[in-house]
């Protein structure tokens, strides 16, 4: 009862006038409306914005695949925009006959299209010692989900005759300035390793790698080598300098691990998020993404009083091996403060540890794969902010 809605009742002009042409986009672009959503930089982090990242924005997306325009961003030596024809892969050492393909070359092989994400070992690299960024954006944005399509690079070692007996790793070398190399050992490039070109249903933008990289679903971004134009197969690892001084894990003893790859299992909810502000009480969905670099997803367990209790969270399909999984659970908010968490749990049977676990065994110096629960306040305000909560 009462007036009425004017939104309702009073036709505005996009209901009574002639719309915009077809194709006055050729390519579309969000709308107007959505431009906050965007890849953003954090201030001071690095001293150029050519070796930094852009966050992608997970607090404002969807489901489980990352729009390409919002996939993250980490160069070392800034990106490119490669000529593909201009564009060489050179496969080379322990083979019977080493060969130089063409993006022509390769595309008429056999490609296959696979869901995974990837993300950087630097990802949540702020938090080892305290809290450090307000939003899921900073905490967790390093990481992105995509539909790749590529060959197997089994297909291309086959096609040059690999050592099988001697050949036991790969290295990966990219075309930019940054001379990134990374050693890749034989049983994970045989098994899902994939020389991909293609991008949720189009080529790789350039800024991931246009118009060749390589795909190592479950391992850390870094091995996933853009503009990729040289493999080499070798008989021992090369330790190069983006495996033997840099992504090294800082143990509390002084002493460093290297090659450790794979991303364990994690996950974060991504609303209510730090920086967000709930709405006044009652109902609200949590939402949020879990991933493992061992494979699919089983569990993930909400708590809304910092730990003490848990309760089982949907996972939406598809659960994929190596790929996001959207969680959401039904939440009814009674006004009051409380910290807001989800704990993951993978095929294998690895729960995500709490924070004061990881640093228990990792010490605070690290800066790469801090997979630990995540914990947002709510405050009475409604004001959601980042809290280490042990
Ligand atoms: N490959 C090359 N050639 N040069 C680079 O700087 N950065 C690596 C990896 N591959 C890098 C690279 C790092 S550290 C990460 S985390 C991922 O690419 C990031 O991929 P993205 O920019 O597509 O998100």
């Amino acid at each position: 009862v009462g007036e009425g809605d004017p939104a309702i009742l009073t036709l505005p002009p996009h209901s009574t006038s002639l719309g915009k042409p077809v194709a006055a986009n050729p390519y579309g672009v969000p709308s107007k409306y959505e431009g906050n959503l965007q890849r953003r930089e954090s201030p001071g982090l690095t001293r150029v914005s050519q070796a930094s990242v852009a966050f992608t924005p997970l607090q404002g997306l969807f489901g489980i695949i990352t729009p390409s325009g919002l996939h993250f961003e980490r160069h070392h030596q800034g990106w490119q925009d490669i000529d593909p024809a201009q564009h060489r892969l050179m496969i080379n050492g322990l083979v019977k006959q080493p060969k130089v393909y063409t993006m022509d070359d390769l595309m008429r092989l056999p490609s296959v299209s696979r869901m995974h994400f990837i993300e950087c070992g630097a990802n949540t690299a702020m938090e080892w010692g305290n809290v450090a960024v307000p939003t899921v954006q900073y905490s967790h944005g390093m990481l992105s989900c995509s539909e790749f399509t590529g060959v197997p690079l089994s297909v291309l070692l086959e096609d040059c005759g690999f050592d099988k007996k001697n050949g036991k790793f790969v290295l990966a070398e990219g075309a930019d300035g940054s001379s990134m190399t990374r050693t890749i050992d034989m049983s994970r490039a045989l098994d899902d390793v994939l020389v991909a070109w293609g991008m949720n249903g189009e080529m790789l933008r350039p800024e991931n790698g246009y118009p060749l990289r390589l795909v190592v679903p479950g391992v850390q971004g870094v091995s996933w080598v853009k503009w990729l134009r040289r493999i080499e197969v070798g008989d021992q690892p090369w330790a190069s300098k983006d495996e033997a001084v840099h992504y090294i894990d800082a143990m509390p003893d002084g002493s460093y691990r290297q090659y450790t790859s794979i991303q364990e299992c994690k996950s974060v909810i991504t609303t209510p998020s730090g920086g967000q502000t709930l709405v006044g009480q009652g109902f609200y969905n949590i939402t949020g993404l879990a991933w493992s670099g061992r494979g699919r997803i089983k569990r993930v367990d909400v708590s809304a009083d910092g730990g003490r209790t848990w309760r089982t969270a949907r996972l939406e399909g598809p659960v994929l091996p190596k790929c996001l999984t959207r969680f959401n659970i039904d939440w009814v908010w009674d006004g009051g403060p409380c910290v807001l968490q989800s704990r993951a749990v993978d095929e294998t049977g690895y729960v995500q540890p709490k924070i004061n676990e990881l640093r228990a065994v990792r010490g605070t110096r690290s800066i790469y794969h801090n997979n630990a629960i995540q914990s947002w306040q709510v405050a009475a305000s409604g004001e959601v902010s980042n809290v280490q909560v042990y």
